[in-house]
């Protein structure tokens, strides 16, 4: 089993079938990409971004890591927005966050987990600013997803906070940031209404979505 044969089985037959749709399409993809979404999700197996949204090679620019998260000093991550942002042009950024998420839960547990409880960490002082928010929800289910909405909603600050995307709202470039969640148990994405197209927005619809309904 040191070749993983099967997987390299299921490639070749995928390669074929696109083959035979469109025998232009790898030609075409070898010599550009053109995405008009960046894609920023939870590593999580069960959310796989072409999938969820139905979109082929080439469509969509994806950065992900555990519980979907935009920190500042995160080189690898701010490297991908600022490649999307500058190089790629792309038009729309969606932080896409989903319900049971194992980070999240992480974050809420006293369990230890290792080296990655310095990364949840970062979820634990979104808990701890909405602390009495969070608290205030008795059911434990509805605290955790809570928790994963409210953890989107910060994220897509995170990212507009950045230099680039600001950068590129001042010199007029379209692009609108998005917050979305995913349901595992029924494959549904869910918009939570929080999208940023301009600085002036930021602090208003932030504000609003975290104190407010979320969803519907
Ligand atoms: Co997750």
């Amino acid at each position: 089993m040191k070749t993983l044969s099967s997987l390299f089985e299921n490639n070749r037959n995928w390669a074929q079938k696109v083959n035979r749709e469109d025998p232009e399409f790898f030609t075409a993809l070898s010599n550009q990409q053109n995405p008009e979404y960046l894609w920023i999700g939870c590593s999580d197996s069960r959310v796989p971004a072409n999938e969820i949204i139905g979109l082929r090679p080439g469509e969509v620019f994806v950065h992900r890591n555990i519980a979907n998260m935009v920190i500042h000093t995160d080189m690898n991550c701010l490297s991908v927005i600022q490649y999307a942002v500058d190089v790629l042009k792309v038009k729309h950024i969606i932080v896409c966050g989903h319900y049971d998420c194992g980070g999240v839960k992480g974050a809420m547990s006293n369990q230890s987990n290792g080296l990655v409880d310095n990364w949840l960490r970062h979820i634990r002082d979104i808990y701890a600013k909405y602390e009495t928010t969070l608290n205030a929800i008795e059911d434990e289910k509805s605290r955790t997803e809570k928790l994963c909405e409210i953890n989107v909603i910060e994220q897509v600050a995170n990212v507009c906070h950045t230099t680039i995307v600001q950068d590129a709202w001042k010199r007029g470039q379209e692009l609108a940031v998005h917050g979305w969640i995913y349901a595992l148990q029924n494959g549904l994405l869910q918009d939570l209404h929080v999208c940023v197209r301009e600085l002036d927005e930021l602090s208003a619809i932030y504000r609003l979505a975290i104190d407010g309904e979320l969803g519907g």
